[in-house]
């Protein structure tokens, strides 16, 4: 059993509930699993592995999670790290592997993580807000892919249990 956090910058609550379901999966195979807000997280180092997510922006993670990548830098280099962001509102996050947005790239080769994952994301009609309204009213929708999120959750499973971890 490894003891795993899962933290996330969500501004709108989609990017959270992603969050939920790796915590899900993860726990299905037997692991300790913490879902929380990347804000109020104080220490990581009671955790061996991290899962950090954040919603995309204008092209950058919510700061939630920027500044997460940012306080906790040592004690996440010394962890197994796992990223994943959560933005496009259509279906090429489930039909294609979508890169990391620059930030969010060096934030991996920072801090050593061993992979990334973009999910679709999900914006309800309706937004207050000049930008969010107009960006809904053309592309409102839910394009999480469930399936895809706990795929890639077993992912991480299978390298926490491989061979390559350390005893502890
Ligand atoms: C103002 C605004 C800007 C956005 N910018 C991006 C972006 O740069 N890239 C992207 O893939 N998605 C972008 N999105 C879509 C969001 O990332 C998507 O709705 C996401 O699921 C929101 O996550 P949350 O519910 O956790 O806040 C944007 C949405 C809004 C409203």
């Amino acid at each position: 059993m490894t003891r795993i956090l899962v933290a996330h910058g969500s501004k709108r609550g989609s990017t959270a509930e992603i969050a939920e379901w790796i915590g899900e999966m993860l726990r299905s195979d037997g692991h300790h699993v913490d879902v929380a807000p990347a804000r109020e997280t104080a220490d990581v180092r009671e955790y061996e592995a991290v899962i950090l997510g954040g919603a995309l922006y204008g092209g950058r993670w919510h700061k939630d999670a920027r500044r997460f990548a940012r306080r906790h830098a040592q004690a996440l280099r010394g962890r197994a790290l796992w990223l994943f962001s959560s933005g496009p509102l259509d279906r090429t996050a489930a039909e294609k592997r979508i890169p990391a947005v620059p930030g969010v790239a060096r934030s991996m080769a920072r801090l050593g993580a061993k992979g990334h994952v973009t999910f679709g994301g999900r914006l309800a009609p309706g937004q207050s807000g000049f930008l969010a309204s107009a960006i809904a009213k053309k592309m409102a929708g839910d394009y999480r892919d469930r399936e895809q999120v706990t795929a890639w959750a077993k992912g991480v499973s299978a390298e926490l249990d491989g061979p390559t971890r350390p005893l502890t």
